[in-house]
C-alpha cells in the first residue's frame, strides 16, 4: 500500500508566542491546500504557542494539522505541571509526538509511560507519533534493531490492532540529533524496515501496512528527498530545519515527489 507522505515539525522548547504566530503565519503562507491531497504536514509547537497556532491556522483555513510535544496519560487530577489529551483535543491537535529522545534522556520518560500515553492518545482520537532510536553506545555495539523493535513493542503493547493504523512510528536515532550527521539513507531504511516487519508481527500485515515511519535526525531539504525516497520511510519528524518556513516547507514538497 502506498502511504500517504507525513511531515512534521517538531519546535522543541522553541518561539514564545508572538515568535510561533510569526513563524505559524510564514508556514501557512508557503502551504498550498491542495497539497493535502498529497502530503500531511503537521507543526508541533510548545504547549503555550497551541492555540495561537491554531488561531493563525484557522484563520487562514490551511489544512496543516497541529499536534503536541508531549501529554499525561490521565484525563485530569492532582497532577501539577502535566497536560492532558481532552485539554490537546480542545485546543484542536490532531498528533501528539510521544517519547522523544530528549524526554526519555532528560525527563526519564519509560517504555511503560509512553505505552500509557499512547493509549490514552488513541481513545482521545489523537494520533500519537511516537519516538524511537538508539544511542551511538548501541549503535556501535551492533544491537541497535534490537533495541529500536524493543521500544516499539513496548510503546504498542496491548493497542487493538484496528486502533494501530492510527499511530506514527518516528526513527530518530539519537546520534543524528541537532547533531548535523544524519544517518545514511541505508542506515534509516535498515532500521525503518525492521520496524515496518515487527508491525507486521504485533498487528498483522493488513493492519500494519497503513501504519507510517518517519525519519528523524537532522533531516534539511538537502538530504530529505533520498531519505524520503526508501521505501519504508513514510516521512519525517525534523527539529531545527521546521524553525524556518521556507527550509520546512522544502521538505514538505521533496515528500510530494
Ligand atoms: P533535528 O532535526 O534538529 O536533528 O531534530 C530532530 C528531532 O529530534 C525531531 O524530533
Amino acid at each position: 500500500m502506498a502511504r500517504k507522505p507525513l511531515i512534521a515539525g517538531n519546535w522543541k522548547m522553541n518561539n514564545t508566542i508572538g515568535e510561533a504566530v510569526v513563524l505559524a503565519q510564514e508556514i501557512s503562507n508557503e502551504f498550498y491546500n491542495d497539497w493535502s491531497d498529497h502530503v500531511d504536514c503537521v507543526v508541533c509547537p510548545p504547549f503555550v504557542d497551541l492555540k495561537p497556532v491554531k488561531t493563525v491556522f484557522e484563520f487562514d483555513r490551511t489544512k496543516i494539522g497541529l499536534g503536541a510535544q508531549n501529554v499525561y496519560w490521565e484525563p485530569s487530577g492532582a497532577f501539577t505541571g502535566e497536560t492532558s489529551v481532552p485539554m490537546l483535543k480542545e485546543i484542536g491537535c490532531s498528533w501528539c509526538i510521544v517519547g522523544h529522545s530528549e524526554r526519555r534522556i532528560l525527563f526519564g520518560e519509560t517504555n511503560e509511560d509512553v505505552n500509557l500515553k499512547v493509549k490514552a492518545l488513541l481513545e482521545g482520537g489523537i494520533a500519537p507519533i511516537v519516538c524511537v532510536g538508539e544511542s551511538l553506545a548501541v549503535r556501535d555495539a551492533g544491537n541497535y534493531l534490537e533495541f529500536v523493535t524493543a521500544q516499539v513493542r513496548a510503546a504498542l503493547a496491548g493497542i487493538d490492532e484496528g486502533a494501530a493504523k492510527e499511530c506514527v512510528i518516528a526513527y530518530e536515532p539519537i546520534w543524528a540529533i541537532g547533531t548535523g550527521r544524519t544517518a545514511t539513507p541505508e542506515q534509516a531504511e535498515e532500521v525503518c524496515a525492521a520496524i515496518r516487519a515487527t508491525l507486521n508481527d504485533m498487528f498483522g500485515a493488513d493492519n500494519a501496512d497503513p501504519i507510517r515511519i518517519l525519519y528523524g535526525g537532522s533531516m534539511n531539504e538537502g538530504n530529505a528527498a533520498l531519505l524520503l525516497a526508501e521505501a519504508d520511510i513514510d516521512g519525517g519528524l525534523i527539529g531545527g530545519a521546521s524553525l524556518n518556513a521556507k527550509s520546512f516547507m522544502a521538505i514538505v514538497k521533496d515528500a510530494m515527489r
